[in-house]
């Protein structure tokens, strides 16, 4: 299996281009289900896990070409509704297919996602939310079953903020009949994007990016050409890399307004950031100030940023607290980060992090895809070699991204 090698302490310099959101890819991919129409996507980042969508488009009978960074998609002639477990295991966002097949075909049959390393991952919302709306959901042999003889448009309240959930309902609520309100909606830039894009296609859907979105049901929909949105825990990882080389680099494409609290916390850390137009100029510093966080849906500091800033803070000058409100078990990077000589403790979701001088590079093992984004940024800082193993983990959300600190001056390579 491939490994990432890097020797630390060499300073960053120069400029990096975000690719498109994983997150945001992911539900549009799915949510072109509901149209007969072609859909031409730009900007679509070639990760693992947008590979298994693309398969699993092709699984239930579309017709796709991904050439580069750009996708076309044509769901002319879908013949099967039924996501198979073979992939659905590989990738929990396989789930998002459920509202799009509902929503177009009123059926659905798709494996039970199950759990990953960082929590239980359930998906309550989203069936209660189906039901509401008129599905009849069954569960049985590892698959839940939708069916419906029509979707009707209803106010549905999520007592859990949930992206997952706000997106499937969105998607099984287009086609529906009438009109359908989400209270308690995710707000993230992905569910904004997945709405821009889904309004193209002729969907009437307002009020995204609020905690209330409202969705009136239209016969059918056209196709579109669409580019997807940057990828803002991509330019915030970028960032917190600059944070803990104290390096200058700058990000040429970053979603300014989607990394505000991003931006907020590393000048807080006492980084110092310049905007300039879509350009962000980040300059590290050697020792960060300690800067809490408390992990928060959408505007609040990102949980998939959580892990990243807990190895930034590994380095800083004092002791600050990182919170994970999210995920129950997203702590998994803290003993690597420890075994390269960080101080941090975790008690329940709340890690202490008493801020040490320097890490020292060592062998370490990815968990999950954000904890392998805070082992390559400690490696960045340890002084000597770290070689981080099962980066597929990394592949699942980031583009080439040994290839893009390479670009920076990091002394990183891939070998197999
Ligand atoms: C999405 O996961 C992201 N994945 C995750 O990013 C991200 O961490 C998460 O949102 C939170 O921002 C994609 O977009 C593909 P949720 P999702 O439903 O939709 C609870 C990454 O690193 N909940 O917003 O699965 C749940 O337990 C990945 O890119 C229910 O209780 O997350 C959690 O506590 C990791 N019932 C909270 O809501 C449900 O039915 C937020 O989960 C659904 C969720």
């Amino acid at each position: 299996m491939d490994k990432i090698i890097v020797e630390g302490r060499n300073k960053l310099s120069g400029s990096v281009s975000i690719s498109g959101s994983k997150n945001a890819a992911l539900p549009i991919i799915a949510s072109t289900i509901l149209t007969a129409k072609e859909c031409a996507l730009t900007n679509v980042p070639r990760l693992n896990d947008v590979l298994v969508m693309n398969k699993l488009i092709k699984t239930v009978g579309g017709d796709t070409d991904f050439t580069g960074n750009t996708l076309y998609i044509r769901n002319k002639n879908i013949t099967n509704f039924k996501a198979p477990y073979d992939l659905v295991k590989t990738m929990r966002a396989s789930v998002y297919v459920m509202g799009a097949l509902l929503g177009r075909y009123r059926q659905a049959e798709v494996a039970l996602p199950g759990g990953c390393v960082i929590g239980e991952r359930p998906i309550n919302l989203h069936l209660q939310g189906f039901e509401k709306m008129g599905a009849k959901i069954t569960i049985e042999h590892g698959y839940i079953k939708a069916k419906a003889k029509k979707l009707k448009g209803t106010e549905i309240n999520f007592d859990v903020v949930s992206v997952g959930a706000t997106a499937n309902i969105i998607m099984a609520a287009v086609l529906a009949e009438g009109r359908t309100v989400i209270s308690n909606a995710a707000c993230e830039p992905h569910i904004a994007d997945l709405a821009r894009f889904l309004n193209k296609l002729g969907a009437k859907i307002t009020g995204y990016g609020s905690k209330e979105i409202e969705i009136r049901g239209v016969p059918e929909l056209k196709g579109c050409k669409h580019e997807i949105t940057p990828d803002y825990i991509e330019a915030g990882t970028f960032m917190a890399a600059a944070g803990i080389t104290n390096s200058k680099i700058t990000i040429n494409n970053a979603p300014l307004e989607h990394i505000e609290i991003i931006i907020q916390k590393l000048e807080e850390a006492g980084c110092k950031i310049k905007k300039t137009g879509t350009k962000l100029t980040v300059q590290g510093v050697e020792r960060p100030k300690p800067a809490s966080i408390e992990t928060r849906p959408y505007p609040g500091f990102p949980t998939d940023m959580q892990a990243q800033w807990s190895a930034l803070m590994s380095l800083s000058s004092g002791a600050s607290i990182i919170n994970e409100t999210i995920w129950e078990k997203r702590f998994m990077h803290i003993p690597e980060l420890n075994r390269m000589g960080a101080n941090i403790s975790v008690k329940g979701n709340t890690a202490v992090v008493e801020g040490v001088a320097g890490l020292s590079g060592a062998p370490v093992m990815v968990s999950d895809l954000r904890a392998g984004a805070s082992l390559v940024l400690a490696g960045l800082r340890a002084r000597g070699t770290t070689e981080i193993s099962r980066i597929y983990h990394l592949d699942r959300g980031y583009e080439r991204i040994e290839k893009k600190f390479e670009m920076l001056g990091a002394k990183i390579k891939r070998v197999k």
